[in-house]
């Protein structure tokens, strides 16, 4: 399908309350328009997401946010204006145009403008915001290309937008913002530093904190999980004893594995992360062993964050 026919088709599904699987500059998302509560529930059943874990609701223009939320603090509109479009998502007091299956019953909602260009002239030919987690099943691998999304789904019925690789590859940085300091419920590709700097720019002086994933009810311990196992490791060289020890932790009857190679600078390694472990996934081997590579530059927080739930063992 061109991409124009891409478009229209997909502006005519969400209108219905079907999903379609959009891309984003983070991962691809799995989309229902939030006036479709048949489509929202879908969303729920294709995942086999759990109730208690809320969507974040994306739109096409700024001026959409203040429909879907009580109010706009000072904070949140700084940090609108700076970084969208883009990877942050704003985590606000809702309006009564969220409904508690999106919130799942949270007084709260997550908010974001995606920055990639189909995406954008979907949402703003639709009007209406759509709900979109990432589209995966749950607890799984975020997919970063549509064919990502096909494996995910397969015999799925709903479209598939291509819209190349998700060039940032990991999923937007969650930010609540209350009176007196700003929460990261979810660290991502917009790191603390930034966030910090932006409101001190225009003299918001105000803690900046990380919050434990039980703020950020999806952000589960185990979730990121590749289709086999992966192991975390200080050294990229196993001895035969760490070797018997992992085959009996994760009860495997052989310890082959490769290596999760990433490159040193955290933007790059950002991108190719998902991309890498379902590529790993795919290789006859017991499991994925992951070393961080010797000198990192730039910002790993997120990456490390979620490796650390991707793995399900760490040396
Ligand atoms: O980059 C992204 O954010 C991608 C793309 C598709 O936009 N979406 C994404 O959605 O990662 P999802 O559903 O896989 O992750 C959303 C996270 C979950 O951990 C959820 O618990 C948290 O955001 N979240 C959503 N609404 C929240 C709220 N009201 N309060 C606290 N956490 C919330
Ligand atoms: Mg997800």
């Amino acid at each position: 399908m061109k991409m124009w026919d891409q478009i229209s088709e997909a502006v005519k599904q969400l209108a219905r309350g079907n999903l379609v699987a959009l891309p984003t500059e983070t991962v691809y998302g799995l989309a229902a328009s939030i006036d479709h509560p048949d489509g929202i529930l879908k969303i729920f059943e294709t995942k086999e997401r759990p109730f208690f874990d809320p969507l974040i609701v994306h739109i096409g223009r700024p001026e959409q946010l203040k429909d879907l939320v009580e109010e706009v603090p000072v904070a949140a509109r700084i940090l609108a204006e700076e970084f969208w479009p883009g990877p942050l998502t704003l985590v606000l007091k809702k309006s009564s145009r969220i409904s508690d299956q999106i919130s799942s019953g949270l007084d709260s909602v997550g908010v974001r403008l995606p920055n990639h260009s189909v995406t954008r002239r979907i949402l703003r030919q639709l009007k209406i915001p759509v709900a979109a987690p990432s589209a995966n099943r749950f607890g799984r691998t975020s997919p970063t290309e549509a064919h990502h999304v096909r494996e995910e789904f397969p015999g799925h019925s709903f479209l598939i937008v291509e819209g190349g690789q998700s060039h940032r590859g990991i999923e937007s940085t969650v930010v609540r913002p209350t009176p007196d300091r700003i929460e990261i419920l979810r660290p991502g590709p917009i790191s603390d530093h930034e966030i910090r700097r932006v409101l001190l720019e225009k003299s918001l002086e105000i803690p900046v904190v990380f919050l434990e994933s039980s703020a950020s009810p999806g952000h589960t311990p185990h979730h990121y999980q590749p289709e086999i196992p992966l192991v975390w490791s200080p050294t990229p060289t196993l001895s035969a004893d760490d070797l018997g020890g992992i085959a009996r932790n994760l009860h495997l009857k052989s310890s082959t594995y490769k290596c999760l190679e990433l490159p040193s600078e955290a933007h790059l390694a950002a991108r190719l992360l998902y991309q890498e472990l379902r590529r790993l996934s795919k290789e006859p081997i017991d499991f994925i062993l992951f070393c961080p590579p010797a000198r990192l530059t730039g910002d790993w927080r997120a990456i490390f964050d979620r490796l650390q739930r991707a793995s399900s063992l760490q040396l």
